[in-house]
């Protein structure tokens, strides 16, 4: 038997003992893991992202064959956060075949349904916890394209391909909560055929030359969207300058080889020019990417614009410009509210216009307000113009005439002190409309629903300003 004196030591330092937990049922999902949502339920695209996780970072390791096959060879490691006890989550994905899947180094079941890929790790994932999924895939990836938003996602060019996601093409090339609502870092480690050169958002990295091959580092370290994600490979003519001290780099197929000092001129002035009506340039760099596939549209990738087949005039620049602010460190926690985006990115190119006195914001407005009711600039309303319409005019037109409206209202003063809160409260994270609206309010102190309400949503034309 044990000697006393040792028993009451052991005593002393035992715990004093807890009062049972009440004998409350726990909530629901609590140690009952569940499968995460296979969509995150954005009103406009319901199967876009996915529930029960939040990513941190992408790790991007691609190599491409060449235009002969198009073809890469792939591993994406995911970083990501669960929600929630995910016995099984979905990543969106519709790239080539996939020839192992990863969870925390263990290998996972996984199968595909449509443009979902089903993940089950081999235990499952506590909420709370970190995990990292590496999927490894390869073949030839291919655009997504229809009617309504043409040809988008990993679109092969001449000599390469480019990268263009808008809205829900980033599942094309990677494996991604594909919405913008989960912003995340990414690296991308890009090898290509000697010959060949690999831009992409962000920071450059070194380049490391082995035999046929080279291999290109980029490193996107502000918070992104998976939509604003790009790489672009092929030949280019890259130009690096600076504007106070970051730096620009641009990049130009040779087709359009006319073009590349007017783009870096020209975005340089945009940046200069941006700067004190929206605050501070965003990013660590900037730049742009003139590559040849015939898009008809650009789009505002993070850091680095893309403009698809086509040399930009100063106007294309200033609104690729103006969503670095406006879209992409202020980005979207729904589709629905994409005036936030284009109403903005339109805006500018109307105060660009305004910059010489030779013609203004306002003049223009009134040019557009004298067009009939019936035109495409005025409907769907710009605040709920459906998915299919979230590209067309009203949402650009009627979208920008609203914030001439709200500058109308509260003057010039007030106007720009919400443009650049707005720009400063809700830097590299997402916001809405009702956000905006009452930070309109606040700063100007009056209230401006029925303002919003008109232009915004009212299916007709509004009456007055
Ligand atoms: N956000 C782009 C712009 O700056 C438009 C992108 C349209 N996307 C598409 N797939 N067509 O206006
Ligand atoms: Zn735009």
């Amino acid at each position: 038997s044990e000697d006393p004196g040792a028993a009451a030591e052991r005593r002393a330092a035992a715990p004093c003992p807890q009062p049972l937990p009440p004998a409350v049922p726990p909530p629901d999902g609590c140690g009952t893991p569940s499968p995460g949502a296979a969509g995150l339920g954005d009103p406009y695209f319901g199967d876009a992202g996915n529930g029960g996780y939040d990513v941190s970072h992408y790790d991007v390791a691609l190599a491409y064959a060449g235009v002969r096959t198009g073809a890469v060879d792939a591993t994406v490691t995911v970083t990501a956060t669960a929600t929630q006890d995910l016995s099984a989550f979905d990543l969106d994905f519709r790239g080539p075949e996939i020839t192992a899947v990863t969870v925390d180094g263990r290998e996972a079941r996984h199968r595909r349904a449509g443009r979902e890929l089903v993940v089950t790790p081999a235990g499952p994932i506590r909420a709370g916890r970190a995990f990292r999924v590496a999927v490894r895939y390869a073949g030839r990836p291919v655009p997504v394209g229809n009617k309504t938003f043409g040809s988008y996602g990993w679109v092969p060019s001449k000599d390469g391909a480019v990268v263009a996601s808008e809205p829900d093409g980033a599942s094309t090339w990677l494996p991604v909560n594909d919405h913008p609502r989960d912003k995340a870092t990414y690296a991308f480690h890009i090898t290509v055929p000697k010959d060949l050169r690999v831009v992409a958002n962000g920071r450059p990295g070194p380049v490391r030359t082995g035999g046929a091959t080279a291999t290109y580092e980029w490193a996107e370290d502000a918070p992104m969207a998976s939509y604003l994600a790009t790489v672009a490979i092929g030949r280019f003519q890259v130009r690096r300058t600076e504007v106070d001290g970051v730096p620009v780099i641009t990049a130009v197929d040779p087709a359009f080889r006319s073009a590349a000092k007017g783009l870096e001129s020209t975005t340089v002035k945009v940046m200069r020019w941006a700067a004190p009506l929206f605050g501070p340039y965003p990013f660590a760099t900037a730049g742009g990417i003139v590559d040849d596939p015939k898009l008809g549209y650009a789009l505002e990738t993070q850091e680095r614009p893309v403009y698809g087949g086509f040399a930009p005039d100063e106007g294309f620049v200033v609104h690729e410009m103006a969503h670095q602010w406006f879209g992409d460190s202020v980005g979207l926690r729904d589709w629905s509210d994409i005036w936030l985006n284009e109403g903005f990115a339109t805006y500018a190119e109307w105060l660009w216009r305004e910059r010489t006195g030779r013609d203004s914001a306002e003049k223009i407005f009134k040019r557009y307000y004298a067009l009939p009711a019936s035109s495409p600039i005025f409907s769907p309303p710009p605040g709920a113009p459906g998915a299919a319409k979230m590209f067309g005019f009203s949402v650009y037109v009627r979208g920008a005439m609203t914030l001439q409206a709200l500058r109308d209202r509260v003057g010039d003063k007030a106007f720009f002190t919400i443009l650049r809160t707005w720009t400063a409260e809700h830097r590299h994270s997402t916001a809405t409309t009702p956000q905006f609206i009452a930070l309109a309010e606040r700063v100007s102190g009056q209230r401006l629903t029925a303002l919003f309400q008109a232009w915004l949503r009212s299916e007709t034309k509004p009456r007055s300003w």
